[in-house]
């Protein structure tokens, strides 16, 4: 992986700084971000596109990660952004990205974020349904604007991902089926408040097997763009989504210069702007999270590890029964005998688990694990439950490192809760 290396000394670093040292400076549980990782793949997307001849901009998924320290890092290699919500659009500006780099995806924009998506000039809003495209006329009309948009196709491809983020099937809620969308292209352009310029589609996150689905996709995508020209539409642009997979475990996910060749051969000869919006591929294998044994339990037939981290923290596990890596941080540790352990948060769910019996070495209370790949939706899944605070961030690169987030102070927690008046005379 790499972000990481062993030191025979200081053992488990994230680029050269030990993750002990940043445990002893910040404590845990603390999200720990490589920039070199983060520069280097944005950049090797950016040259697979490239490569490939596309004339194609890259807006990062800030859904994934939308630390401003991550979204700003990116921005300074030349990627926009992909925002969901009113939160990160403001977090999206916050980090420095203009907002002629920023698309608004998203089921259910309120008409509240589609004011102010339209009051900051974005590049572009992705519309979900007729119902949607109507709504964002009247808002656009009623400012005196055109609204530059996308209608998001649902190709019906099946991404062969986890059915919780799977999204380009019928029954899914996203996007217009594509039997519909040049009624509703047309439909759209019609519209006073609208300035259609293209298409979008994502079909699902962590495509972990090749590029063959996307290869569906765009195809489709690429015969409804001829569709929509042959009647008289102009289609610009054509946003190609997210979804690239990492692997976690054994997965093998299609490689860039492979998705750019997926583009390339239902896209490529339209003369359209290509758009992408990745997030886990960029940030996930960035990102790991570093925590603490509390103790190590020994049950009757198992062996729990219990660590300072939980679910409200990584929720990916309890949520998706997801894999993730998990390393012993002291360089010890990587030499001792390894039997099977369960490693759960302190949680009270049974979903708090991490993993069941994976192979590790002891870990006494006090030692530091780390989980990996988990610079995407991590931090960005996390909540208070069990009233805990969320968890520090820090950035490094080469073997300088930086807090990025405070890790939320007890005070926070209840900041802006108030008891109820007594009497009632102050309740509306
Ligand atoms: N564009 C759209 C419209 C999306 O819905 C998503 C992700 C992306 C781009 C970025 O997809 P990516 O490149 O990161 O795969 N919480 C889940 C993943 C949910 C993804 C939701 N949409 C997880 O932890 O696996």
């Amino acid at each position: 992986r790499p972000a990481l290396a062993m030191d025979p000394i200081a053992g488990l670093m994230v680029e050269e700084v030990s993750l002990a040292r940043i445990a002893d400076v910040v404590g845990t549980p603390t999200w720990v971000y490589s920039a070199t990782t983060l520069r280097r793949r944005a950049r090797s997307l950016r040259d697979a596109l490239a490569e490939a001849g596309l004339d194609a901009s890259i807006h990062f998924a800030t859904k994934s990660n939308p630390a401003l320290a991550v979204v700003n890092l990116l921005h300074q290699e030349g990627l926009g952004a992909d925002v969901v919500s009113e939160g990160e659009l403001r977090a999206a500006r916050a980090a420095g990205v203009p907002a002629s780099g920023i698309v608004f995806s998203g089921v259910g924009k309120t008409e509240r974020e589609m004011r102010l998506a339209l009051a900051e000039d974005i590049l572009q809003l992705n519309i979900e349904s007729a119902e949607e495209a109507e709504m964002l006329s009247a808002v656009a009309a009623s400012m005196g604007k055109r609204a530059r948009c996308a209608l998001r196709v649902n190709p019906d491809v099946d991404a062969k991902t986890h059915a919780k983020i799977t999204t380009g099937l019928t029954e899914n809620k996203f996007g217009v089926p594509i039997a519909m969308a040049p009624a509703l292209y047309a439909k759209m352009c019609a519209l006073p408040g609208l300035d259609p310029v293209g298409l979008t589609v994502h079909i699902g996150s962590q495509i972990a097997q090749g590029v063959a689905s996307y290869r569906a996709a765009y195809q489709r995508l690429g015969q409804l763009v001829r569709e929509l020209r042959a009647a008289g539409h102009p289609v610009l642009r054509v946003d190609c989504g997210g979804g690239l997979g990492i692997p976690y475990r054994d997965e093998t996910p299609g490689t860039p210069a492979a998705l750019a060749g997926a583009i390339k051969a239902g896209l490529g000869d339209l003369g359209v702007k290509i758009m992408l919006e990745p997030g886990r591929w960029i940030c996930g294998p960035a990102g790991v999270l570093l925590a603490r044994v509390i103790v190590e339990k020994q049950a009757t037939t198992r062996r729990f590890v219990i660590v300072d981290a939980a679910m409200n923290d990584l929720l990916r596990p309890a949520m998706y029964e997801a894999w993730h890596g998990i390393l012993p941080v002291s360089a010890a540790a990587f030499h001792a005998p390894l039997s099977p352990a369960d490693v759960v948060g302190p949680v009270c769910e049974s979903s708090d688990t991490f993993t069941k019996g994976r192979d590790l070495p002891a870990l006494p209370p006090n030692s530091l694990v780390t989980f990996l790949d988990a610079g995407a939706y991590g931090a960005s899944m996390s909540s208070t439950y069990n009233a805990r605070p969320l968890a520090a961030e820090v950035m490094v690169e080469g073997n300088r490192f930086t807090v990025i987030r405070d890790r939320q102070s007890h005070a926070a927690l209840i900041e802006g809760q108030r008891l109820p008046p007594a009497d009632h005379a102050g309740w509306a």
